[in-house]
């Protein structure tokens, strides 16, 4: 499993696993235990979740998923509610996803998108949670460049870990400017719904010849391929949800694959890298 190393020195999978809309169907509930598990033993052992995903539900679901392995291998990411990110409700939020998840404190915790709470109240108490140790690390999610910019302003910006935005194949406004700032700062970034079921260029991508010639030449599925694209520059981890243990499975093989350079040209010239800044993608 490729790893990604996170600003603290911790190694994280490159692929990890998601979860919405996991949680929410009872009858599921079972199948979606057993994928998150076989993950995890596939090495998979970043979990994303939400309060917002299933209003908890999702939460309920990984802390029982989680609850057989030992907590130190785990690498638990959850994300506060905009209108939860602020003095009044932030740590009251994370306690009760940590109540959910049945544990003592989140790897990383991910302000969800942007609201009305002045960012640097948000930032004051990510960094409040993190000295009392509710939370090892803290980062944002769904936001562009400009954010980026306010919140480097900040007190305790260079604290932030991660940022989540939605990337894959057929949206690619992050390459822009937003994953060159990262990099240079050491900010991870994750990619979330990598298997493109969501954000505005996602169709056709499944049923795409040059993409179905080079799985076929790795003898994978497009969809590995799509998950070894996301990771390829070794600073970005892919979050894919699977509720079935078989494309599990395949999701952590992928992370074995490397594409050459010829193949992500091949990649570049059907799926163009944007020539400018484009709006943020969201699903
Ligand atoms: N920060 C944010 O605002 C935000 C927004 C959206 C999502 N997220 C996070 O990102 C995660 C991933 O995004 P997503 O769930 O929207 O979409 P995704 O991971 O791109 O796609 C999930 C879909 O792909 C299918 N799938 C998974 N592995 C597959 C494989 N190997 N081959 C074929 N199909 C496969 C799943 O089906 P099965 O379930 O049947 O396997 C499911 O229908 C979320 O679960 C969530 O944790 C964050």
């Amino acid at each position: 499993m490729k790893k990604v190393i996170l600003k603290n020195g911790i190694a994280v999978p490159a692929v990890g696993q998601g979860t919405w809309k996991t949680g929410d169907i009872p009858d599921r509930r079972e199948q979606e235990i057993a994928a998150l598990r076989t993950g995890i033993e596939q090495g998979m052992t970043l979990i994303d979740t939400a309060e917002m995903y299933g209003s908890g539900k999702s939460e309920s679901l990984v802390g029982e998923a989680i609850a057989p392995y030992d907590r130190e291998r785990l690498f638990i990411v959850s994300k506060v509610l905009p209108q939860n990110a602020g003095r009044k409700a932030m740590r009251r939020s994370c306690e009760e996803s940590l109540k959910r998840l049945k544990t003592e404190y989140l790897d990383l915790y991910l302000y969800h998108w942007r609201g009305n709470i002045p960012l640097s109240e948000t930032v004051e108490c990510m960094q409040e949670l993190k000295n009392s140790g509710l939370i090892r690390e803290w980062g944002v999610s769904n936001f562009t460049t400009d954010d980026m910019h306010e919140l480097e302003a900040l007190a305790y910006s260079e604290n932030c870990t991660a940022v989540q935005n939605l990337y894959h194949i057929g949206s690619r406004g992050a390459e822009f400017s937003l994953k060159p700032y990262l990099k240079t700062r050491g900010t991870a970034f994750m990619a979330y719904c990598p298997l493109a079921v969501n954000g505005s260029l996602r169709s056709g991508i499944t049923e795409n010849t040059v993409l179905m010639q080079i799985a076929e030449a790795h003898s994978a599925t497009v969809q590995q391929i799509m998950l070894a694209w996301a990771i390829r520059d070794g600073n970005t981890i892919a979050i894919p949800k699977s509720s079935s243990q078989k494309h599990t499975v395949e999701n952590a093989l992928a992370a074995e694959i490397t594409l050459s350079d010829e193949e992500l040209r091949m990649i570049d010239s059907e799926f163009p890298t944007p020539d400018r800044e484009l709006p943020l993608d969201v699903e």
